[in-house]
Order: structure tokens, then sequence, then C-alpha cells
């Protein structure tokens, strides 16, 4: 089975850039930026990295991402990531960036873009892989503030294809952020937001209605509205699911508790991804791998995955 996951061509739809900084990269940039850390060595932060909810994994995963000061800091994180697509036979990414998670330090959204790019245009003379950047707002931060985010981006607007929605979920529904996606869009950008990870099936259904994204980043709790469920799949409106990540916080106890083999079945665009590799313990082909063990998923319904991971792209 492993060697069939690694030999089908994939694409990866949700993957947080800072959730790829491996604990070595960190140590070094945390050394040539002089920055503290509160891990004294590698085994610390693997034994910091057990979390009970997105919270608790949001807090180290924004304390970690303050080595990231320069262009070239930017490169590397991206190129590390790039080159484990090469070795993982994934062909197509579509990217999240958290530039507040930046700018909020005095990082110029210029170099997190610049240093971003450049690793996406490399990587694709280098191993022919294609890509999309999606910039994402914070939604424990205000609308506001999200406006003034897009407002920066508009320089940029043809490095970056959409917008999305991430970070402290419970509490910050999509209808926070209503105005800034309809100015997003209007400004030429697509749409996605994270919804229904830890934040019920309304919260799904507001990203469709009144965000009108074209996905929906997790979407495990659908199953909770029929109603929606028959929506998603008439619509063929696709979930980018995140096995690993469900695990490590704590929204499954047990792999075998995914509810994607049962979406899947049902007839809806689910697709897998890794979100933060470098926090979940796994790439993309180490969820693939997890949930066919767990699961007991066929050949034919991983082919499948890999094929919704296209049909769902922006390409
Ligand atoms: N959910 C919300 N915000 C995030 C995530 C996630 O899974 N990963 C990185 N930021
Ligand atoms: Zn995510």
């Amino acid at each position: 089975m492993k060697n069939f996951i690694q030999s089908l061509p994939k694409a990866e739809l949700h993957l947080h850039i800072e959730g790829t900084l491996e604990p070595k990269l960190m140590f070094e940039l945390a050394k040539k930026n002089n920055i503290s850390i509160p891990y004294k060595n590698i085994q610390d932060v693997k034994k910091a990295y057990k979390f009970d909810s997105l919270q608790s994994f949001l807090d180290i995963y924004y304390a970690g991402a303050s080595v990231l000061m320069t262009m070239e800091d930017f490169y590397k994180l991206t190129m590390q990531y790039l080159e484990k697509c090469n070795e993982q036979n994934i062909t197509h990414v579509e990217i999240f960036f958290d530039p507040q998670t930046h700018t909020s330090r005095g990082i110029a959204f210029r170099d997190v873009v610049k240093g971003i790019t450049k690793a996406l245009n490399e990587a694709e003379k280098r191993f022919g892989i294609t890509f999309f950047l999606i910039m994402s707002f914070l939604r424990h931060l205000s609308q506001e503030e999200a406006i003034e985010t897009l407002k920066i981006s508009l320089p940029y607007r043809h490095f970056i294809k959409a917008v999305g929605l991430d970070s402290s979920e419970l509490g910050n529904p999509p209808s926070k952020f209503t105005q800034v996606f309809q100015m997003a869009k209007n400004a030429g950008y697509l749409c996605v937001a994270h919804a229904g990870e830890e934040g019920n099936a309304s919260y799904i259904k507001e990203a469709l209605d009144l965000l009108h994204v074209q996905r929906i980043d997790h979407g495990f709790r659908c199953e909770e509205d029929m109603e929606l469920m028959k929506r998603l799949k008439k619509e063929q409106i696709p979930l980018t699911m995140c096995p690993l990540s469900n695990l490590k916080l704590k929204v499954i106890k047990r792999m075998e508790e995914h509810n994607i083999k049962r979406l899947l079945e049902y007839g809806l665009l689910v697709t897998v991804n890794s979100d933060d590799p470098a926090y979940f313990g796994g790439y993309l082909n180490e969820n693939y791998e997890a949930i066919a063990m767990s699961l007991n998923l066929t050949k034919e319904q991983i082919k499948t995955l890999t094929q919704n991971s296209f049909k769902a792209s922006f390409l």
C-alpha cells in the first residue's frame, strides 16, 4: 500500500507553510536571528508537541513562527517543504500563509510573499511542481485587521490566488468576516475557509452562504446536518480534510473514527492533506497511509482520493 500511495501523483490543497517548520530549522533560524525559543533541544520540542485542542496547538505554532524573520528564511522554509513534495510525488500545491503572524512582528508583507514565491518558482523549474498561494486571515483578530491585510496584499495580487480563514475557530464564525471576503472577491481573489474542524456544521453553512467559498477546509463536522450533506454532494463542494491533524488535535480519539471514508462513499468530494506536517507527525503520504490502514481503504478509493485532489484544486 505504501508503494502504491507513493506512486500516485497527488495535489496538496490544505497546507500551512508555517506548519512545515521542522524543529531543526527552527533551532537554526532561532540561532541565526538571535531569537529565544522555549526549548533546549529537538527532544524537548517533540515533547512539547502534545496537544489537546486546536488552541493548544496554535499557541505553540505561532511561537515557532517567530523565528522566521527574513525573505531568505521564508524561502528556505518553503523550499524544504517542496523538496518533500518532490520526494512524495506531490505535483501540485496550494499553500496557505498567514501574513498577520508576520506583519504583527514588523516583518514586511513583501518579504514573506517574495520568499515563498521564490521557492515556488524554483521548484516549478526543478521538479515541475505547479502551485498557487492562498493568503489566510487570522480569525481570532478583527475583521478590520483582515481588511488592512487585504489592502496591503493588493500590490501582490498577481502572486496570490485566493484568500482563506484560519486560526481559532470556536467563537469566531465565518459571519465575522463577511465584508472582507466580499472585498477580496471584488479584488479578484477566490475564497476558501476553515470550517467544521472544531466549530459545528453551522460554521460550514455560513462559509458557503456568507463567504461564498469554493472549498471548505476540514469540514469534519458536516455530518451533523443532513441538508448540508445533500448540498455538499449535489454541488460537489470540496472538503480538504486532514486526518493526522484531526487525530493530534483531538477532533477524533482514534484514526478508526475518522469519517473520510464514509463521506467518500456517500459521494462527497473529499481530499487528503497534511495541514501542519512538522507538528502533526506526517506529510501527505503518511496521512494517506494512516487512513488506508485504519479505515481499510481499497486501492480504488485511494486512487479516487488522489484524483479528487486535482478536481478540487484551482487548476
Ligand atoms: N485550523 C485552524 N488554523 C490553523 C490550522 C488548523 O488546522 N493550522 C494552522 N492554522
Ligand atoms: Zn488548516
